[in-house]
């Protein structure tokens, strides 16, 4: 799994797809610049969720929010008090980590040898294996779930009670995933903002302290009555952005999953109070069926329901994604109640409600909410399509095979040859298609090269150019993923590109 993983990150790099920030003067951690192919794919999913989100529902329209909001937002939003991480360093090795990551990588730990039991014995039974049955019977299977279980719900209570001196406690007694388990040298846990601060305005004197947004969800919560106004929405109707936001993380690794700069789509789902559950029952549905539309297995999603809640939420779960470090959060759904409206209303002094016609009533509505982060979603997408092959004749190729959707190159033109008026006719298809997708002209070394540089970099199709070509008007398409190559006529290459890339 390591493996794989320094292999995502090698390639990214390679292809164009992610540099570390200002590399040149030795990175920024956890900041990343996207490449010419990164941009590209990350423009098409943010698309992708659009296009679901806002064109495909009637009633849910779009928004583009300032990162920069008047301070009181944060105040009423509940970050200013609450939206912190309990930080802990071990006083030998001199490190810093997060307190209720240690317990969630202890929690995992469990849960990898648990999974290990049971596909050891998966493997012995055969056919006749029945899961559900050996995980409620098998001792040492409900050891490891009751242990884990155990420590994520001490580590709930201890937090929800602020109680940072239980939480160190627990950590000096769990054998944690960290060189310095079993250590009695930690420090105090401390909580600690994760906002990152900035000033606005000229002088010392008259600035004013305001905070880059950690989400983007408030720039909709404070726009809701514009944009229910303006745009005449009736409930149930949804508001939805795309945008950056910035938290100031301690444990900033894996690479683009947990960014201090990364990008969230968001979309706020405003509900009569009351009928919330049905609401977060849909779009938990809604959101599992968009990640499995892409084709990157079925097996690699599974829900997370939360036991511990945000201050802001009556129920919460994760749609978990299994990175190839394993299975965490790629997406959140939360029920948030009214709980930011009501705030907004009272930091404010402005009413926020909407008049319900069928009701005839006023209220402050209820609010179901999806969110998930752009680069979280591109690692995801990124991670699984990468792929090393064993090809027939016994040599391998690398392919990146991301959905046709996505791709950041939908085809590579390729003259067979630098000489004889290929260039020229290759040009040409470049030229005719240049206005409908993202495609590439390639002219150096051997066909073969070619064919395997455009794998590695996930191009789905390749169009050459050959000698028959000037006699008979066709071209050779070559599919990325099976290798297939099939004899074309130019004027068909639009028309079949087209039903594999467009949604
Ligand atoms: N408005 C709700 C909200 O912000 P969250 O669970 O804190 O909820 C939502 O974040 C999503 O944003 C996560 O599921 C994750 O995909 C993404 N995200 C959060 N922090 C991130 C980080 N530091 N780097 C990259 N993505 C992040």
């Amino acid at each position: 799994q390591e493996d794989q993983f320094k292999k995502v990150i090698s390639h990214a790099k390679e292809y164009g797809y992610i540099f570390g920030s200002s590399e040149i003067y030795d990175g920024l951690s956890a900041v990343y610049d996207y490449g010419q192919n990164g941009a590209e794919l990350k423009k098409n999913i943010r698309e992708y969720w659009w296009k679901s989100m806002v064109n495909m529902h009637q009633n849910i329209v779009g928004l583009d929010a300032a990162i920069f909001m008047h301070p009181t937002t944060w105040k009423a939003s509940g970050h200013v008090d609450a939206f912190s991480d309990p930080l802990i360093d071990n006083k030998d090795s001199k490190k810093r980590y997060r307190a209720d990551v240690l317990v969630e990588d202890y929690a995992e730990k469990l849960n990898i040898k648990a999974e290990k039991e049971i596909t050891k014995a998966a493997k012995r039974f055969g056919e006749s294996f029945d899961r559900d049955q050996y995980e409620t019977t098998n001792p040492r299977v409900m050891g490891y779930r009751q242990k884990q279980k155990d420590a994520t719900t001490r580590l709930a209570r201890l937090l929800e009670a602020e109680d940072l001196a239980g939480v160190k406690a627990l950590i000096e007694e769990l054998e944690i995933a960290c060189p310095e388990s079993g250590s009695k040298n930690w420090t105090d846990v401390r909580q600690f903002n994760l906002m990152f601060g900035t000033k606005l305005g000229a002088s010392a004197e008259t600035a004013t302290d305001l905070y880059l947004r950690p989400e983007t969800a408030q720039g909709i919560f404070v726009n809701f009555l514009n944009v229910q106004k303006t745009g005449r929405m009736k409930i149930p109707f949804g508001i939805a952005q795309t945008g950056k936001a910035f938290r100031n993380e301690i444990v900033a690794r894996q690479f683009i999953f947990r960014m201090r700069e990364f990008e969230q789509m968001e979309m706020q789902f405003f509900v009569r109070p009351g009928e919330e559950m049905k609401w977060y029952e849909y779009w938990k549905e809604t959101r599992l069926k968009w990640h499995k539309s892409l084709g990157l297995g079925e097996e690699n999603y599974r829900f997370h329901d939360h036991e511990k809640l945000a201050h802001y939420a009556n129920a919460a779960a994760d749609i978990e994604f299994n990175f190839p470090f394993g299975f965490k959060e790629l997406e959140g759904i939360h029920s948030r109640t009214d709980f930011d409206l009501k705030a907004h209303e009272e930091h404010s002094g402005k009413k926020l409600q909407f008049f319900d016609p069928e009701l005839n009533e006023s209220y402050v509505p209820y609010v179901v909410e999806t969110s998930i982060g752009l680069d979280r979603m591109f690692l995801a997408v990124f991670s699984k399509s990468l792929q090393e092959e064993t090809l027939e004749d016994g040599t391998s190729r690398v392919v990146l095979k991301l959905p046709s959707i996505l791709a950041p190159v939908k085809a590579a033109i390729l003259p067979l040859v630098k000489k004889d008026g290929l260039p020229e006719i290759a040009q040409q298809i470049v030229d005719d298609l240049k206005f409908d997708f993202n495609v590439i002209y390639d002219e150096k070394d051997a066909i073969g090269r070619r064919y395997r540089r455009q794998d590695a970099a996930g191009t789905p199709f390749c169009i050459t150019i050959d000698h028959d070509t000037i006699k008979d008007q066709t071209v050779t398409i070559r599919h990325r993923d099976s290798m297939k190559q099939e004899r074309i006529a130019i004027k068909d290459i639009k028309g079949i590109i087209e039903q594999q890339v467009s949604f």
